[in-house]
């Protein structure tokens, strides 16, 4: 038996104990041949929380073949839909009863306000549960008239196999669940790697799949550090998909490492450089309210932030002042304070990645005109900060930042605006605001983006697919869609009266 840490969830004021081995065949084990410990830091008070086991190369081996062994006996196509949908509802449940608790430990270990974290993270992640638990029992495939007389011909969409699920810091609980839920829906079995700052509540909801009764080795969680675990996993023979969401550099990487080993099924949720296009006719005050929150949610630390904005010349001065305005309204601090709406960078390390980015804006040019100033307090937390005077060939915008730092740009043509939108590598989320029905809809087919917000950004709803074009990423999560990233499509022949003459 592995150990576990006692923490102190203190809205509760409860003592929580928080398994701290690897989760494999429904125990928490410790390493079978590494010493590794992560060391959970809470990014708001910067002290250690507890530490993890390190998962090596040979624990997700053993966690692939228990995968593998539940697959091909009590899971994969040994149980019916019916059966997964119960379950995958049961563990809802589990999540819902649980939800403070949960919400408490997501703050801890990620930064953000307890109270997002339980009415966002954890109410979708419930949902997105729920919604997959739907789909258990209406995987349906085809059948094909290919000779009346004949034959006839049908698809089964069978489950693809063992998945590595690797997941980052910005929303653990809710990326679990994006992944989990479709790939215990059509019956797959999952090896999942959280990210090595935020493995806490993976392991916690591990205790709640196994609670719910999934049999042994449906989900096995490995904490691990990204260039150990997770690139074992995505070079392993024996998993047949892997599914991540993170940087673009390391999904290269899984990419690679998929091509060079098995060729494995891939899908790539990546990061983005989202435009908001604000056209004079747009409601301005809404406007800059979703622009707000598009930079703002999550501290910036989201795949669509927002981060560049352009506005059309004729209300540039306007909405400037509006969104600024927005801006400040916004307050950061200690996750167990119900008023704040933002907390801490997740680490150190992104702390000073975006610090980073800010000190080039200024080097490269661009003005500040707000924040842009270095931390006095304790914990890693960044000032929203806005650029204006922006080019296009400036690093802030052109890269990820992934903090709250947005850059402000003007142009006065629909046609710019476009251009300047989609100069880019990316192709996440973009958003629009125009009161002008034709512009909306001529604007949104010319983005070049998986998802196109119109006088909105960044909500999301579980039937709803989400992903990237060009270097955002491959596949779809959320919706009907997802389904069809983790079943491999089988066509069965079936004749019943052609006689071969042979030879032919
Ligand atoms: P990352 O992409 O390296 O980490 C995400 C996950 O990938 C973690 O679980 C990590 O352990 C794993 N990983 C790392 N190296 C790996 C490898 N060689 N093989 C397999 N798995 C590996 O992201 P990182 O370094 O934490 O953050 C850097 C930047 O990435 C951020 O500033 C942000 O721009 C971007 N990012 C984007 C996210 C998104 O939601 N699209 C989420 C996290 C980071
Ligand atoms: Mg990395």
């Amino acid at each position: 038996m592995a150990g576990s840490a006692t923490i102190n969830v203190p809205a509760l004021n409860k003592q929580l104990n928080v398994p701290t081995g690897l989760f494999i065949n429904n125990q928490f084990v410790p390493s079978s041949d590494s010493q590794d410990l992560i060391r959970v830091v809470n990014p708001a008070t910067e002290q250690v929380l507890c530490s993890v086991v390190a998962a090596s190369p040979k624990d997700i081996d053993i966690a692939v073949a228990a995968a593998r062994q539940a697959f091909k006996t009590t899971w994969g196509k040994n149980v019916t839909g019916f059966e997964r949908s119960k379950l995958l509802h049961k563990l809802a449940d589990l999540i819902e009863r649980d939800a403070q608790e949960l919400a408490e430990l997501e703050s801890l270990n990620n930064g953000k306000p307890v109270r997002i974290a339980r009415d966002f993270d954890i109410g979708d992640s419930v949902q997105c549960l729920r919604y997959y638990a739907g789909w258990a029992d209406k995987i349906i495939g085809q059948s094909l008239e290919v000779d009346n007389q004949t034959k006839l011909a049908f698809t089964r969409h069978d489950p693809i196999g063992v998945c590595g699920q690797i997941i980052p810091w910005n929303y653990p609980i809710m990326m679990w669940a994006w992944k989990v839920a479709p790939a215990l829906a059509v019956g797959c079995t999952i090896v999942m790697k959280p990210s090595e700052l935020t493995p806490l509540t993976a392991l916690k909801l591990s205790e709640l799949v196994k609670e719910a009764g999934f049999p042994p080795g449906v989900v096995n969680t490995v904490p691990s550090y990204g260039p150990v675990g997770g690139a074992a996993l995505s070079s392993h023979p024996d998993v047949d998909k892997i599914a991540f969401t993170g940087s673009t550099v390391t999904g290269r990487k899984i990419m690679e490492a998929a091509a060079k080993s098995n060729l494995k099924k891939v899908s790539l949720e990546l990061g983005g450089k989202s435009p908001h296009l604000v056209f004079e006719s747009a409601d301005l005050e809404q406007a800059a309210n979703w622009a707000a929150m598009g930079i703002l949610y999550n501290s910036g630390q989201d795949c669509t932030a927002g981060s560049r904005v352009y506005v059309q010349d004729s209300i540039y001065d306007k909405f400037l002042d509006i969104l600024i305005s927005k801006v400040k309204a916004q307050t950061f601090g200690d996750g167990f304070d119900n008023t704040v709406g933002g907390g801490p960078l997740v680490s150190k390390g992104q702390y000073e990645r975006v610090w980073n980015y800010i000190q080039s804006g200024k080097q490269e040019g661009a003005t500040v005109i707000l924040g842009g100033k270095e931390r006095s307090e304790q914990g890693y937390f960044i000032h929203p900060t806005i650029f204006t005077d922006i080019r296009p060939d400036m690093k802030i915008v052109r890269e990820e930042i992934f903090g709250p730092v947005l850059s402000v740009g003007r142009f006065s043509t629909e046609k710019d605006a476009i251009s300047l939108a989609n100069d880019t590598t990316y192709g996440l989320g973009a958003g629009i605001h125009s009161n002008d029905a034709n512009q909306c809809m001529r604007v949104s087919s010319a983005l070049e983006a998986g998802t196109v917000w119109v006088n909105q950004y960044n909500l999301l709803y579980n039937n709803v697919p989400f992903g990237g074009k060009k270097q955002s990423g491959i596949g779809r999560e959320l919706g009907s869609y997802a389904l069809d990233e983790y079943t491999s499509v089988k066509a069965v022949h079936w004749n019943f009266g052609e006689k071969l003459d042979w030879p032919l």
